[in-house]
């Protein structure tokens, strides 16, 4: 069996790692081909030095662009790849554009398509990602839900049973890894001179947030507000989305400690003594519901309902004043909620289905 992974961003790099681990344990043939969606050193580089991944065998230099512009190039080169170098599936995770141009040059081209973090679902079609998922789902030939709830809905639209998988999510199987090599290699505390449960922690990138100046604003000074009412402070790595926009908005920020985006490591290790976590991203409000530690989504909507069911995620939205609210309420959360995303081995088994059916 030979496996082709497919990806481009730093939440597909960290959640293709644990597979990527697996398939060299066992000696099992793959390549990797790196779209280049995501190119800056700390979007991507740095996340293969810290997860011991081997080079993309391919990199497109796609970039960045519209969507239509960024997923028409991927497309085109994509396809010249998968219809050169042999391969029998093709891998992707998660819902960003390259995973929908990988799913969709290979299965154009006949290939079967196995997509890793099948079944989310946040029934807002504004989402880019909302396009994606569906498209994509509807495209595999094999479907790996990370929870039963996934599951169901796949079911629901129509996917047969013996496609679907219930595997788990593999950024458990990331944290686990990580987790301990991070208290070993790096100390952010000392190095942003905070203390172990005296900061927040922040992350906002979201199109619909961060391309929509009221409700940048809005999320912005909820943050102000919440620096001021517990009196410490709020940390926000940046993304380079975000960076953008609050140039194009000219947006000043006051009582916000901005970072430049951390590297996997550094950010775990952040996440997992934060008192709370604030975040539109999807990886980000997994891993503080993994971790323990309440989280506030700044969005009206979530694709990781398990997350809100099990008690250690609330949505909050983009309006300051909820935000505050929202806050107040988990801030006092004890962090005693199961986590609903598997046991850590959903790269594992994921290889072994792929090898029962391709191998
Ligand atoms: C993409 C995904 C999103 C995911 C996010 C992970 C889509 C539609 N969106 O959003 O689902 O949550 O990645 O982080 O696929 N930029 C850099 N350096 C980089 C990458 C981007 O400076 O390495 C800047 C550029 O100005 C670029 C902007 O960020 O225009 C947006 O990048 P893009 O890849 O289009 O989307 P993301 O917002 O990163
Ligand atoms: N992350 C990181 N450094 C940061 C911010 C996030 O390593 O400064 C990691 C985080 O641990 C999570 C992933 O990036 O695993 C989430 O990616 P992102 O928020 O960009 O995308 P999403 O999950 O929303 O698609």
């Amino acid at each position: 069996m030979k496996v082709a992974i497919v990806l481009g961003t730093r939440p597909e790099i960290i959640k293709m790692a644990p597979i990527v681990r697996v398939l060299e344990r066992d000696g099992l043939d793959y390549f990797i081909l790196h779209t280049g969606q995501h190119y800056s050193y700390n979007m991507d580089r740095v996340f293969f030095e810290q997860l011991g991944l081997p080079e993309a065998t391919f990199n497109l230099d796609v970039g960045s662009g519209s969507h239509g512009e960024q997923t028409g190039r991927m497309l085109i080169k994509i396809e010249r790849v998968l219809r050169s170098e042999a391969h029998d599936v093709v891998l992707v995770v998660g819902d960003t554009n390259t995973v929908l141009a990988g799913a969709l040059a290979a299965v154009k081209l006949g290939f079967k398509v196995g997509h890793v973090e099948a079944g989310l679902r946040s029934y807002d079609r504004e989402m880019p990602e909302e396009v994606n998922r569906v498209l994509v789902d509807h495209c595999s030939d094999s479907l790996f839900a990370p929870t039963e709830k996934a599951e169901r809905i796949l079911l629901s639209e129509g996917i047969p049973e013996e496609k679907i998988f219930v595997t788990g999510n593999t950024i458990v199987d990331s944290v686990y890894q990580n987790l301990e090599i991070a208290g070993r290699k790096v100390n952010i505390y000392e190095e942003l001179g905070v203390e172990k449960c005296g900061y927040f922690l922040a992350t906002v990138h979201r199109q619909e947030n961060v391309d929509n100046e009221r409700r940048f604003r809005g999320i912005l000074k909820g943050l102000e507000m919440i620096r001021e009412e517990f009196d410490l402070p709020v940390i926000y790595p940046i993304h380079p989305r975000a960076e953008r926009q609050l140039k194009i908005f000219n947006i000043e920020v006051n009582g916000i400690e901005i970072v430049k985006p951390l590297d996997y490591l550094s950010f775990l290790q952040l996440e997992s003594s934060a008192k709370l976590v604030l975040t539109d991203s999807g990886g980000v409000q997994e891993e503080a519901c993994i971790l323990g530690v309440p989280c506030v989504t700044l969005r009206y909507n979530t694709e990781r309902p398990e997350t809100l069911d099990v008690g250690a995620n609330v949505l909050a939205g983009t309006d300051p004043h909820e935000i505050v609210k929202k806050t107040r309420i988990m801030a006092n959360k004890r962090s005693c909620w199961e986590n609903p995303f598997g046991d850590g081995k959903a790269g594992e088994r994921i290889v072994q289905i792929l090898w029962e059916k391709y191998g």
